[in-house]
């Protein structure tokens, strides 16, 4: 797990030069989801038994809030967000007001992995594109076991590898292949409720997202000519990313449903 909250931003963003943290909020600028396949994650989380008025989520790492505020916006759930930047609780709040939904919106700025440090008990938890901050898929899902009721849900956005059990890059540790994954989240017995894979949909929307970071990175680099070589690694990064998930990696959004496991007592 990242020793300290800004390394976890960086790692979760794929920041490699420090120089540029306080920069990222201009560089994302123009994005409101920060990788998490919306669009999936509203459809699926209105398919599951869960009713407006009385459904609490927990969204881990929220960034700007586009998944809290449309699944509060569409569904009526009540919703806590937790991120550490500023910048982008400040957009979360913002758009809240935006959506009419500040009454069922609450952002926080915390590390998660404190925040998990007590136990809670909401309907569904949600992780998305966050990577391997809990570590494993195992420990991950250990982890957010501890967010939610019984019967409750987890729900994760990330992914698997195409090809093989093993990536040796940075932030792709936790990744396995389809079988060892899902052997993984179920290693507790819960019950896997939804399996969708997001590849193509991911894929147009990464190009063009890497499109608007490469406009804002060149705009950076003219304002903070010292920023260029950074700026530089920083985008090449990003170009890396992109060409990994579309060509090794298969997104999926899992949603699991907690069961308590029961010890037979004599
Ligand atoms: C790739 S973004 C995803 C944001 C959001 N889930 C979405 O899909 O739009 C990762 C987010 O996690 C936040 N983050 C990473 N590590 C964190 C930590 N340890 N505590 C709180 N927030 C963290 C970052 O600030 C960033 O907003």
């Amino acid at each position: 797990m990242p020793s300290s909250t800004e390394e976890a931003i960086s790692n979760s963003l794929e920041i490699e030069q420090p120089h540029l943290l306080p920069h990222i909020p201009y560089l994302l600028q123009d994005l409101w989801a920060l990788g998490s396949s919306v669009d999936q994650i509203l459809e699926i989380v209105g398919s599951l038994p869960l009713s407006s008025v009385d459904t609490t989520l927990l969204d881990l790492g929220c960034g700007k809030g586009a998944l809290s505020i449309q699944l509060a916006a569409r569904y009526g759930f009540h919703i806590v967000g937790i991120d550490a930047m500023t910048t982008f609780l400040e957009t979360a709040r913002n758009k809240a007001e935006e959506y009419q939904v500040p009454h069922l919106c609450q952002f926080e700025e915390q590390n998660i992995v404190e925040f998990i440090s007590i136990e809670n008990h909401f309907d569904l938890v949600i992780l998305a594109s966050l990577g391997g901050i809990f570590g494993s898929f195992e420990s991950t899902i250990a982890k957010l076991r501890t967010q939610v009721r019984s019967d409750g849900y987890i729900l994760i956005d990330d992914g698997y590898l195409r090809d093989q059990n093993h990536l040796n890059r940075k932030g792709y540790e936790h990744y396995r292949d389809h079988e060892n994954t899902i052997r993984e989240l179920t290693a507790f017995h819960d019950i896997l409720v939804h399996e969708v894979n997001t590849t193509s949909t991911n894929k147009k929307i990464n190009e063009d997202y890497l499109k608007l970071i490469g406009k804002r990175c060149r705009e950076l680099g003219l304002q903070h000519p010292e920023l260029q070589k950074d700026l530089d690694a920083y985008f090449q990064l990003q170009e890396e990313e992109c060409h990994i998930l579309n060509h090794e990696v298969e997104g999926a959004v899992w949603v699991l449903q907690k069961k308590e496991m029961h010890h037979n007592t004599v």
